[in-house]
């Protein structure tokens, strides 16, 4: 039903576009094999999404017939935030297969890979991008290591901790970030804690993020944060100023590397303070975003006043859920490498990338 719609749309579109431009008939008769990139977009792709790529106005006959109007890529924002790899996937294939509308009909009978990907690089030049770091840098979330990349994200964030004591723990964090302008990302979270058979809040977070450096050619991207926490549950135990730097770095098609280093910085007890690196190598298998994800992370931390050096190594994997790969689930344990005082730790977290649609859409 939907698909017999889009081939519908799809003639009257291309039909429109032949009405539209009374000069179609003068040109002279051009194969699509020798078409550059800007032509074959005003070919077969401007009926939809406009001869800017600015979508279409809603006074345009057409624009009711779309269940998902077409996006505005002359936006600098949303051009940005997608990685070019999923559009050449979106214009192959088709929006259903990655879970957008089927009405974005797919190209790959009509185009060979190497249009499509001057027509990716075409539909980026459509807006002005330059300040706004590339959703191609945006790599996969860690458990430890803080993301370079500006997000709007929600995660529950969910942390298991069978200690020697036996005072095992589950600790759960509510998390939702928030991108402001091209560079920016503001963040809270809610931590809750059962322990003992005792269920309360733990912590209060906020944070800040700026991208500050981006190279697309060199694959990376570097930011500055700063975070503050507020314990709730603990009267005992100090407020927390953790300033950090994250840095990505795409290795080759199949891996990326993530790193953090932050600084922990209790404000009654500075001496209990910690310096900590974090770094993840991720093999990235699939270019589709429901997909299975491996890594593995390891962190070292420093703290102030002895010369103890603790680390941990965190096998983990991340599955893409939804089609749109909006919806992501990830599942690691912790491993002691030195002397700590818990045997393991399971962390897992659920993520949804609100920029990316619905919670429900996409699957
Ligand atoms: C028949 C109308 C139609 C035509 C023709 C069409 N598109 Fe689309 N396209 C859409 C719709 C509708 C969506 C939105 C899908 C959604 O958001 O669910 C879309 C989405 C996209 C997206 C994904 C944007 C995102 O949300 O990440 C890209 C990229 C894209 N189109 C590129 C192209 C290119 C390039 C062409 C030409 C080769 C083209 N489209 C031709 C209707 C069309």
């Amino acid at each position: 039903m939907r698909k017999s719609t889009s081939r519908i749309v799809g003639i009257l579109a291309v039909g429109s576009f032949v009405v539209a431009t009374p000069s179609t008939a003068q040109r002279e008769y051009v194969s699509p094999e020798t078409m550059t990139a800007e032509a074959l977009y005003g070919l077969s792709c401007a009926a939809c999404h406009g001869a800017d790529g600015s979508g279409l106005h809603p006074d345009n006959p057409l624009y009711t017939s779309f269940d998902s109007p077409p996006a505005d890529l002359s936006d600098p924002l949303f051009n940005s935030r997608e990685p070019a790899a999923d559009w050449a996937i979106v214009i192959k294939y088709g929006g259903a297969k990655i879970g957008l509308s089927s009405q974005m009909p797919a190209f790959g009978e009509a185009m060979t890979d190497p249009q499509i990907d001057e027509l990716v690089t075409y539909i980026k030049s459509l807006a002005d991008t330059e300040r706004f770091p590339p959703g191609d840098l945006n790599f996969v979330r860690a458990v430890d290591t803080i993301k370079a990349f500006p997000e709007d994200e929600a995660l529950i964030i969910n942390r298991y901790v069978d200690s020697d004591e036996g005072s095992d723990s589950f600790r759960s964090t509510l998390y939702y970030g928030r991108r402001f302008g091209a560079r920016h990302q503001g963040e809270v979270k809610l931590a809750h804690i059962n322990r003992d058979g005792v269920s309360e809040l733990d912590e209060a977070e906020i944070g800040w993020k700026w991208a500050i450096r981006h190279d697309l050619a060199a694959r990376s991207l570097f930011s500055l944060g700063l975070e503050a926490a507020f314990p709730i549950a603990d009267d005992d135990a100090s407020e927390e100023i953790i300033p950090y730097f994250s840095f990505a770095k795409g290795l080759s098609d199949d891996f990326t590397l993530q790193t953090s280093v932050k600084a922990l910085l209790p404000v009654d007890h500075f001496d209990d303070g910690e310096a900590k690196v974090s770094a993840i190598l991720h093999w990235m298998r699939s270019p589709w975003p429901r997909s299975m994800t491996p890594a593995l992370e390891a962190t070292i931390s420093a703290p102030w006043s002895d010369a103890d050096i603790d680390a941990t190594l965190i096998p983990q994997l991340y599955f893409g859920l939804s089609k749109l790969g909006h919806v992501a689930l990830a599942l690691g344990i912790e491993i002691p490498l030195t002397d700590l005082d818990y045997d393991y730790r399971i962390h897992s977290f659920l993520l949804w990338d609100v920029a990316d649609g619905m919670f429900w859409d996409g699957w």
